[in-house]
């Protein structure tokens, strides 16, 4: 197993020792029927491809494509796809109609929502995921409820309640922790936990907001393809793992054997997914403490365990990288270099280009840009996943001194 390390950045070679098959849930076909329900949803649209050629160039790879999820549902965040995806099947599952030809307007009518009235939902998030579950809650007509470790920005709190009917509260518990609260709170008050990381016997409602991340990917795959675009690297990071395993699935199962290389990108702090590809026995670990980054959406020490056999199987390398690396990214985004548009792009949605740009420039990680096959030929694909949603702290790092 290679590894190797700068300052800022451990990089790690996945040996892939194990295969399973991509789960049917995440293959392409699941992803045409997430989609036919968000284009049902209001607001929906799919979000942009931007190019920075110049960018690439200056970086020494071909091209750099960036998918910016931020406008998704006016949310500055991707979340709202897998959140309101979870809670159509949940409610299709209470109603036992078929998801596959349900439309939402039915599920609104009043003949339904009857039937189903007074469902609360709760949940445990870093923000996002929570900012989604409310605009979703709001989006169906029920109550929510959200719960965030310690060290929350009182403004990402305050854009859950922004973005929706959720109640919102600020715990002095870990992420982990959290989740388990929730999970408490769910059975002590017989709400519905909507939780995007799953454990044993809680898999079902985790695969689904899996599953709304396919559409991110669907759409992603089809703009490329549009412009005859095949990517040869994608760089995906994770909190507990959710987007990029759902997004891994579905490119593995579109590109097989021409899949693009794949880069799982975490927080140092929080490494969940670098540490059990280096553990080598093929089980997921989680990393512990009181970790502490700003890339508040990346700060999972679990991985999410529907995804991990597909992390475990599909991805090529894992990097974990320190906070300067995720501010990097957040600055090479906003400058637009010679032409390119500036993209606004937060903590978590900017790690995976300061990672990149790491991997790309700092000598002592050159033979990991050998072994990724990164060169002049590359077509590099990011996704940004937020924009500024913690507004201060995006100022700060991007115009600031810091
Ligand atoms: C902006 C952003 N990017 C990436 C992620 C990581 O997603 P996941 O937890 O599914 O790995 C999150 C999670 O909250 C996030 O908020």
């Amino acid at each position: 197993m290679r590894e190797w390390s700068s300052q800022n950045v451990n990089v790690i070679e996945n040996p892939k020792a194990w295969t399973s098959a991509i789960p049917e849930p995440f293959r392409v076909p699941a992803a045409q029927a997430v989609r036919r329900f968000h284009e049902q949803v209001r607001g929906y649209e799919p979000t942009p491809l931007v190019s920075l050629p110049s960018l690439a160039a200056s970086l020494g790879v071909g091209s750099i494509y960036v998918k910016d999820e931020s406008p998704q549902f006016g949310l500055k965040a991707f979340k709202g796809l897998g959140g309101s995806y979870a809670m159509f099947r949940i409610l299709c599952e209470r109603l036992g109609l078929d998801p596959e030809t349900t439309r939402l307007g039915e599920l609104l009518s009043g003949e339904y929502k009857e039937k189903i009235a007074g469902i609360e939902f709760v949940t445990c998030t870093d923000g996002n995921h929570g900012k989604g579950v409310s605009w979703a809650a709001g989006l169906f007509g029920y109550k929510a409820h959200v719960y965030m470790p310690y060290g929350t920005q009182e403004v990402r709190a305050a854009a859950i309640r922004g973005a929706g009917p959720a109640e919102v509260a600020i715990t002095d518990l870990s992420y982990d922790d959290t989740v388990k609260y929730a999970k408490r709170m769910s059975e002590e008050n017989g709400w519905v936990l909507i939780q995007d990381t799953a454990w044993e016997g809680y898999e079902t409602v985790p695969t689904w907001i899996v599953q709304g991340y396919l559409t991110l990917a669907a759409e992603a795959a089809e703009e490329l393809a549009a412009q005859a675009v095949h990517p040869t690297h994608l760089f995906l990071q994770a909190g507990v793992g959710a987007m990029a395993g759902g997004v891994l699935g579905y490119f593995a199962d579109r590109y097989g054997g021409d899949k693009p290389v794949t880069v799982i990108v975490e927080p140092t702090v929080a490494d969940c997914f670098y540490q059990s590809v280096k553990a080598g026995d093929g089980a997921a670990h989680s990393v512990g403490g009181a970790p502490v980054t700003i890339m508040a959406g990346l700060n999972c020490g679990t991985p999410c365990s529907v995804i991990w056999p597909v992390v475990r199987d599909y991805s090529e390398f894992c990097i974990s990288c320190t906070d300067p690396v995720a501010a990097d990214g957040m600055r090479r985004y906003a400058a637009g270099l010679s032409g390119d548009p500036a993209v606004v792009s937060g903590e978590s949605g900017a790690a995976t280009l300061g990672a990149l740009a790491a991997v790309l420039t700092d000598d002592s990680l050159a033979e990991a840009r050998v072994a990724m096959g990164l060169g002049p030929e590359s077509v590099v694909l990011l996704i940004s996943t937020e924009s500024n949603t913690d507004p201060e702290n995006y100022d700060r790092i991007v115009h600031g001194a810091e």
